[in-house]
């Protein structure tokens, strides 16, 4: 944990956004908050910033930022082409949950796409985020706010926790109300793909596109999609229902260590909404091993499903 202080400012601040903004502008690095994790926001057009969101989080240059817009309009101006696809999921679904990946237009500086010619696209539905975005009047690249590969922040606390003065600023605007990321869908090649699952439900999106959506496989579409992400620092063992788990807590109970059930709910949207701070909490606490009860596999369900396998998995 990064020993100097961070500063942190209530977003309903009097002139809270402009100073958020005037830092994003002249380089600086902002934590932001959206409704799904907080994001680490700099200047996508700005090679130092981009380049600095690299080292404060640790990330490989080679694994690319989501570019976040203020609206929906601005899509025409950043994308090559926007596909009858991405149009309709950008107007019925931003601001909101969803970031989809476009072939890039030429003016796209190459660093935030991690070399690539496609980029992804999000208008995050969190009054501040947009009102700082739309003050920068550029894309804000803006990754999840936390170091490589851990759990991401749902707080300005944690956000503060995580980074420490490694970030200039960070906004306060309450616990992100959704607590798990956006879902990324490809729509850059011949067939549609999610490349992550996330707080936008793949069958919503179906629904409104009336065509399947499939799932990609293998991580190399997102690069930053490794087995091992998400992870607090204790041991995470999973388990498929809440008997499972209790023989799971009695076994590592038995040898010594300090464990417990993770919070779960059945309503998929309170389970997501809670899912990091219990993992953080956990850490907190100074647990030795945590058991996460696997929700079932669809909807959101999905997106649970998978930040609790990442967090599991062999480190
Ligand atoms: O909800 C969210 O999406 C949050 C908030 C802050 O907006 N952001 C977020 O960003 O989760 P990040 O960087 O933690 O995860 C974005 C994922 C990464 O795995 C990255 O590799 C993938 O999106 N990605 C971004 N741009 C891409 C591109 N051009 N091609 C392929 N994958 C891309
Ligand atoms: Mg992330």
């Amino acid at each position: 944990m990064p020993d100097a202080p961070c500063t942190v400012v209530a977003a309903t601040d009097a002139g809270a956004v402009d100073a958020a903004a005037d830092a994003i502008r002249r380089g600086g690095l902002v934590g932001l908050p959206t409704e799904t994790v907080y994001g680490l926001a700099g200047d996508a057009l700005s090679v130092r910033a981009v380049e600095r969101i690299f080292a404060v989080k640790n990330r490989p240059s080679t694994h690319p930022l989501i570019l976040h817009l203020a609206d929906a309009s601005w899509l025409a101006d950043w994308a090559d082409t926007v596909c009858e696809a991405a149009a309709v999921l950008a107007r019925e679904c931003w601001p909101g949950p969803l970031t989809l990946l476009l072939p890039a237009a030429a003016h796209v500086p190459r660093s935030p796409l991690g070399g690539r010619t496609t980029a992804a696209f999000r208008v995050p539905a969190h009054d501040v985020a947009r009102s700082v975005i739309r003050s920068v009047s550029r894309p804000v690249a803006a990754p999840s706010a936390n170091r490589f590969g851990r759990v991401s922040p749902t707080t300005a606390a944690h956000v503060c926790v995580d980074l420490g003065s490694d970030v200039d600023l960070v906004l306060d605007g309450g616990p992100s109300v959704l607590g798990i990321e956006s879902t990324i869908v490809d729509l850059s090649g011949r067939s549609l793909q999610v490349l992550r699952h996330g707080a936008l439900p793949v069958e919503d999106l179906e629904a409104l596109l009336g065509v399947p959506i499939e799932r990609a496989s293998g991580s190399s579409r997102a690069p930053g999609m490794l087995a091992s992400h998400y992870a607090p620092s204790c041991t995470v063992r999973l388990a498929d229902g809440a008997e499972e788990a209790a023989s799971i807590l009695s076994e590592v109970t038995a040898h010594g260590a300090r464990a417990r059930i993770l919070p779960h709910h059945r309503v998929a949207s309170v389970y997501a909404a809670t899912l990091y701070e219990e993992l953080r909490r956990c850490d907190r606490d100074g647990l030795d091993t945590v058991i996460a009860v696997l929700p079932p596999d669809q909807g959101l369900g999905r997106a649970i499903r998978d930040r609790l396998e990442k967090a599991a998995a062999p480190r």
